[in-house]
């Protein structure tokens, strides 16, 4: 796999080094970037040496930009490190402050992010710094811890940059987590469905999208074929999934009928209408002096059916759900599991400005037959490893079930 590497203006710059060499033993390819700070500390050329790549170390390089360089290393990489992470850096990107190549890549990639910060422990423990740091950490980005002791200014305390063998085991277990998913085939929604009126007006809902494409995206992370059913939304679905468009319930509908049965699990993240205009007026409706009234026809329920199809047929993929309420959330998640036959329901408080529609994180309780997790506030990437996590032994469980029905099958 291709890992960019940033290395920023710290002491610990030439641990980066050791980094690049245990990275690639394990089989990755590095390209490195470094800021014009880190270049004070090692030359590129050590870089360069080790990586046999050009070492990217400024936004404006002759001949870097006639494929707008950052843009295309931010969808080319599989991972972004950087070690060491100066407070500068974590700084700028918690405030999405794009000033060289290496901000810059950060805002335009979406592949995980790992960070291994050094600083002075004074600056470690201040305010400022540690804010920014749960602000990224919130969005998802992974940190490798500091070391404790002597730090190059003379100080004693937390800050040091972890050890290189810390680093390279963090970025490998991100990159390649050996899990039930790996190879099953994966079939997530997210969005919210658009149900026209007219040609220029719908009814819609606040779906970002964002939890359904960390599903697929960790899904994809943890080695499964995705399939991203996606309603109609702004924010760019993750690399690595077939992304199938829809606008309406009932194209929702028709795509995840079509595909359930090929798919191992099903995870249902998308905030689906539940009615839709009677008619659809074909030219714009025209005002009048009287108020008007739209009738409603309901929509298909797309994940009651799916769930009522495997009762029926008695096997089927591993079913999760998602139940948006803003009043006794737990409890009416668990009637809607129970209603719609599904293994897991992950019940979400939409009425919380800081969880559910259009936000980077979100707040949840997954219940399950014998469960019910409540999960802290946090990101929407980390939600859905909790989320794959509680899937996995599911699908594990209903590998043996198939086997067994192949074994019947053949006597
Ligand atoms: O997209 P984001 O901005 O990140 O926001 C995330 C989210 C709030 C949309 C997401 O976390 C969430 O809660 N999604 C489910 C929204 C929803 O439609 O909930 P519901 O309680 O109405 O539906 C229950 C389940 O049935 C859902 O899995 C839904 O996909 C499914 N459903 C609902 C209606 C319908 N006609 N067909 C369905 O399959």
């Amino acid at each position: 796999m291709l890992i960019a590497l940033g290395v920023t203006g710290g002491v610990g710059a030439y641990k980066a080094v050791e980094v690049a060499r245990g990275l690639q033993k394990h089989g990755h390819d590095i390209v490195a970037i470094m800021t014009a700070s880190a270049t004070q500390f090692v030359g590129p050329l050590t870089f360069e040496a080790i990586t046999r790549r050009r070492v990217i170390t400024g936004q404006f390089e002759t001949g870097a930009n006639a494929d707008i360089e950052h843009i295309a290393l931010a969808s080319s990489i599989d991972l972004l490190l950087i070690a060491p992470a100066t407070a500068n850096v974590i700084g700028k990107m918690a405030h999405g402050i794009a000033d060289d190549f290496l901000t810059t890549l950060y805002t335009a990639t979406r592949t995980p992010v790992v960070l291994a910060p050094a600083m002075n422990s004074q600056m470690f423990s201040h305010p400022a710094i540690a804010e920014n740091m749960r602000t990224l950490e919130r969005r998802g980005v992974r940190f490798v811890e500091s070391g404790e002791g002597y730090l190059a200014c003379g100080w004693i305390g937390k800050g040091r940059l972890a050890e290189p063998e810390a680093i390279v085991a963090t970025v490998v277990a991100v990159l390649r987590p050996a899990t039930a998913l790996t190879g099953r085939r994966v079939l997530v929604t997210a969005g919210p469905t658009y149900e026209d009126l007219d040609p220029v007006r719908y009814l819609g809902n606040r779906s970002s999208g964002r939890m359904g494409f960390a599903v697929a995206e960790e899904a994809a992370r943890r080695g499964a074929a995705v399939t991203l059913i996606s309603g109609p939304t702004s924010v760019t679905p993750p690399a690595r999934c077939e992304v199938v468009r829809v606008r309406t319930a009932v194209e929702m509908h028709a795509e995840v009928m079509a595909r359930a049965d090929a798919a191992d699990a099903v995870v249902m993240a998308a905030a689906v209408a539940d009615y839709r205009p009677s008619v659809r007026a074909d030219q714009k409706i025209s005002k009048g002096s009287e108020d008007l009234t739209i009738q409603l026809t309901r929509n298909p329920d797309v994940l009651a059916e799916l769930g009522a199809r495997r009762a029926t047929r008695g096997h089927g993929p591993v079913l999760v759900g998602f139940a948006a309420e803003t009043e006794q959330v737990v409890a009416r998640a668990r009637a809607k599991r129970e209603h719609k036959q599904v293994d897991l329901i992950v019940a979400n408080d939409v009425s919380r400005g800081d969880a559910g529609f259009d936000v980077e994180t979100n707040a949840v309780t997954l219940v399950g037959a014998t469960l019910t997790e409540e999960l802290p506030l946090q990101s929407k990437s980390r939600v859905a490893e909790a989320i794959l996590d509680r899937v996995e032994p599911l699908l594990a469980a209903r590998a043996v079930r198939v086997q067994a029905r192949r074994r019947t099958s053949r006597r």
